[in-house]
């Protein structure tokens, strides 16, 4: 079983099981955590938060919340990414 556990800091705040297909902001809300969102399309940066490790989908072509610079920092958007396998989240925007 894999799982998306979303921290801050180092302090883990919840997790759930990983579910194909669902957005890290639905496996925020199924363990009890709160990702601020208002696009909820990939245009705002709201919903912004950093991967820590494992893999969440980034989508093709980049929406304007989203540039190069900042998904290597580990940038995602929770209201579009879609994670696979195990994922460790910081609830934070890297920057
Ligand atoms: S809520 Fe706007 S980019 Fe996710």
């Amino acid at each position: 079983m894999s799982l998306v556990r979303f921290l801050r800091g180092s302090k883990l705040l919840g997790q759930c099981k990983t579910i194909p297909g669902e957005t890290i902001v639905e496996h925020a809300i199924i363990a009890g955590i709160e990702i601020p969102t208002n696009c909820t399309s990939g245009n705002c940066g709201t919903c912004m938060i950093t991967l820590l490790s494992g893999k969440i989908s980034l989508p093709e072509p980049l929406t304007p919340g989203l540039d190069e610079e900042i998904i290597s920092e580990g940038a995602r958007l929770g209201c579009i990414g879609v994670p696979t396998g195990d994922v460790d989240v910081d609830l934070l925007p890297p920057i």
